[in-house]
C-alpha cells in the first residue's frame, strides 16, 4: 500500500531507463525558465530546457498585466518601488532581496529590449496613469506610488516577453528545448544531493542527469475550482521538490484576482485590473456599484477587498450575478488598449459596448513555494528554483501587482548563473537510483471526480475567506483523498498530477489552519486581525517533519554552500 507521501511517485530503476546527460537542466518554459536557460548558457553551460506540455504555454504567456520596473530618467526610484513592495508584503518580505530585485529591474528590461521586446508607447496602447508616452509608457497600478508598469501589445505583456525569450533561447547554440517532458520526480543521491530528474515523455520514463537542476515549473493555483491560470499550474515542481527534501514556505498565501470572465464551460479568463483603471464599473444584476458600500475607492480598492466584497455580495439572496460594465466607455479606445480581452469577450458573444461581462474572483498567484535564498538555491544541493514555483521572499504576505514577471526575469537569471557555476564543478553522471513501490492498484477510484472534489473543497473552504473549522474539514478530506488517489486507473501523468495537487493542497490547508490571523492574502473570518506579536513568522514544511513556525528574526535555515 502506498504511503500518501512516498519519496517517489513511481517504481523505477535508473540503470534500466534510457538516460541523457546535460550540464544544467531547466524545468519550465515561463519567464523564469527561459531567463535561467539563457543565463546558464551565456555562462557557458549546455542547457536542456524541458516543458511538460507545449513550451509556448505557461502563466507567463497568459499574463495580461505588465511588468513593474523603474527606468532611468523619471522621478521614480527603485527605493520607492521597494517601499511599495514591502508595504504590500506586510512584514513577510525579505527586505534585502526586495531592494536588490527592484534595483536590477532597469537592466533586465534593457536585456529584453536587446532581445527584441517592444513595450507600448503610443496612445491607446499605453498603460494608464501619469500619461507617460514614448518607447516605454508607464502605467500606474493599485498600491504603486508611481506609474512604473510597462505593457506590451496592450494586454499581452507576458506573451511578448515569452516570445522574445523563446526566440533568444532558440537562437542560442547551447540551449536545447524539449516539449512534452513531464517532471515525475527529482533524483537525489544518498547524500541528498540533486543529480537530475525523472521525466516522462511519450509514455516512457527517462533519467536526465545534470550538474544542476533549475525548477521553474510555476505555481499551483489550479488546485482551486476558480483559477485564472493555464491548466498546467498544478504544483508538480513544488510537490517534487518537497519529496526531494526541499523546504516549502508561505503556502497559505494565495492571491485571488477579483475579475475573471465567468461563463460556464469557458476558461476563467483574467480581465486585467487595468480595465477598472480605465473606468470600468463592477455592478450587480440590478446595476448597483456595490463596491462603494465597502470602500470609497470602489473599483480601485485592493484586490483582496474587492474579491471578498464580490463573494459576500453573491451570497445575498437578492443578487444573481456580478458584472464588469464598460458600456459607458469609449469602445474603440478599449479595443485598442485591451485587444485580447475584447476579442475573448467577442468570441463568447459579449459585446463590451452593449453587454455587461459576467465575472467572479479566481485564484491567481501562489505566493508560497520552494524556499530559496537570493541566488535561487534551495535546501537541496544542486537544486535551484525561480519564479512562481519558488518562495524567494520577494512578495511576503501579498504580491504587488506586476512584480511577478520582474521576479521571473531577475531570479531566473540568478538561478541560471548559479546553476552554471555549480555545473562547472559537478559533472553530470548516471547513478543508481531505485524505487520499488508497488504499482497503483487499478480501477478503484475516479480521478475526474477526485480532482473536481479537490478543487471545489479548496475553493469553498480554503479560498478567499477561511475559518479554522472549514480548514480542518478541508485538510482531513484532502489527506484522505491523497491516500486513495494512487488507485486511479488510466493515464499515469494525470494520476501523478492529481497526487501532486493533493499533496500541495494538504500542505496549504495545514498552513492556513495554523496561521490564526489575517495578513495579506490570507483572510481568516475567525481571526480577522493581523497579529505581529505571534505571526511575524514563516510557516515551513519539510518532508518527515512537523510544520515549523520560524520567527522572521531567526536566520533562514538554508543550505547555501557551494557544490558538494
Ligand atoms: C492584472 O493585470 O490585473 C494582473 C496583473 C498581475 O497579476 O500582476
Amino acid at each position: 500500500m502506498h504511503e500518501a507521501s512516498a519519496r517517489y511517485l513511481v517504481a523505477f530503476d535508473t540503470f534500466r531507463l534510457p538516460h541523457h546527460l546535460t550540464e544544467v537542466l531547466v524545468l519550465g518554459t515561463g519567464v523564469a525558465g527561459y531567463a535561467a536557460a539563457l543565463a546558464a548558457a551565456e555562462a557557458g553551460a549546455r542547457v536542456l530546457l524541458a516543458a511538460k506540455g507545449d513550451p509556448a504555454q505557461s502563466n507567463t504567456a497568459w499574463a495580461q498585466g505588465g511588468i513593474a520596473a523603474v527606468l532611468p530618467g523619471t522621478a521614480d526610484t527603485p527605493a520607492a518601488h521597494a517601499a511599495d513592495t514591502l508595504a504590500v508584503g506586510q512584514g513577510l518580505c525579505d527586505a534585502g532581496l526586495v531592494h536588490e530585485v527592484t534595483a536590477e529591474a532597469a537592466e533586465r528590461i534593457a536585456d529584453l529590449e536587446r532581445w527584441g521586446a517592444r513595450f507600448d508607447g503610443e496612445e491607446g496602447t499605453t498603460g494608464e496613469g501619469e500619461g507617460a508616452s514614448g518607447p516605454s509608457a508607464r502605467g500606474l497600478e493599485a498600491a504603486h506610488s508611481h506609474a512604473r508598469v510597462l505593457h506590451a501589445r496592450g494586454d499581452a505583456t507576458g506573451a511578448e516577453i515569452r516570445d522574445v525569450l523563446a526566440a533568444a533561447a532558440g537562437r542560442h547554440p547551447r540551449v536545447h528545448t524539449w516539449g512534452g517532458a513531464y517532471l515525475v520526480d527529482l533524483l537525489t543521491d544518498p547524500d541528498g544531493v540533486c543529480r537530475g530528474a525523472l521525466l516522462y515523455s511519450r509514455g516512457h520514463l527517462r533519467a536526465i542527469w545534470a550538474g544542476a537542476v533549475v525548477l521553474a515549473t510555476g505555481g499551483f493555483a489550479q488546485v482551486y475550482r476558480e483559477s485564472s491560470n493555464w491548466p498546467g499550474a498544478s504544483g508538480d515542481g513544488v510537490a517534487a521538490a518537497w519529496r526531494a527534501g526541499a523546504a516549502l514556505q508561505d503556502l497559505e498565501f494565495v492571491q485571488f484576482h477579483p475579475t475573471t470572465l465567468y461563463l460556464a464551460g469557458v476558461p476563467r479568463l483574467l480581465i486585467t485590473e487595468a480595465v477598472r483603471g480605465e473606468g470600468a464599473f463592477v455592478v450587480d444584476d440590478h446595476g448597483r456599484r456595490f463596491l462603494l458600500d465597502h470602500d470609497p475607492r470602489g473599483e480601485l480598492a485592493s484586490r483582496d477587498l474587492i474579491s471578498r466584497a464580490i463573494m459576500r455580495h453573491l451570497n445575498r439572496p437578492d443578487v444573481a450575478g456580478v458584472y464588469l460594465d464598460l458600456t459607458h466607455l469609449d469602445a474603440a479606445r478599449m479595443a485598442r488598449r485591451f485587444p485580447g480581452v475584447v476579442a475573448s469577450c467577442r468570441a463568447h458573444g459579449l459585446d463590451i459596448a452593449r453587454d455587461r461581462i459576467p465575472i467572479r474572483p479566481a485564484a491567481h498567484y501562489t505566493i508560497g513555494g520552494v524556499r530559496t535564498d537570493a541566488q535561487g538555491r534551495t535546501a537541496v544541493p544542486g537544486l535551484l528554483a525561480a519564479g512562481e514555483v519558488a518562495a524567494s521572499g520577494l512578495h511576503g504576505a501579498n504580491r504587488l501587482a506586476s512584480n511577478s514577471l520582474l521576479e521571473g526575469l531577475v531570479m531566473g537569471r540568478r538561478a541560471g548563473r548559479e546553476g552554471a557555476r555549480r555545473a562547472a564543478a559537478v559533472k553530470p553522471a548516471p547513478i543508481g537510483v531505485r524505487h520499488a513501490a508497488a504499482e497503483a492498484a487499478a480501477g478503484v477510484m475516479d480521478a475526474d471526480d477526485l480532482r473536481a472534489s479537490l478543487k471545489a473543497v479548496l475553493w469553498r473552504e480554503a479560498g478567499i475567506e477561511r475559518t479554522g473549522a472549514h480548514l480542518t474539514g478541508a485538510h482531513a478530506a484532502v489527506a484522505a483523498w491523497e491516500r486513495f488517489a494512487w488507485r486511479t486507473p488510466g493515464d499515469a501523468e494525470a494520476r501523478w498530477t492529481l497526487l501532486n495537487m493533493l499533496l500541495v493542497a494538504r500542505l496549504l490547508t495545514e498552513a492556513a489552519l495554523t496561521r490564526t490571523e489575517s495578513r495579506g492574502t490570507h483572510f481568516r473570518r475567525d481571526a480577522p486581525q493581523r497579529d505581529d506579536a505571534r505571526w511575524l513568522a514563516r510557516l515551513v514544511h519539510r518532508r518527515g517533519e512537523a510544520l515549523a513556525v520560524e520567527p522572521l528574526a531567526a536566520p533562514a535555515a538554508l543550505v547555501t554552500g557551494g557544490p558538494r
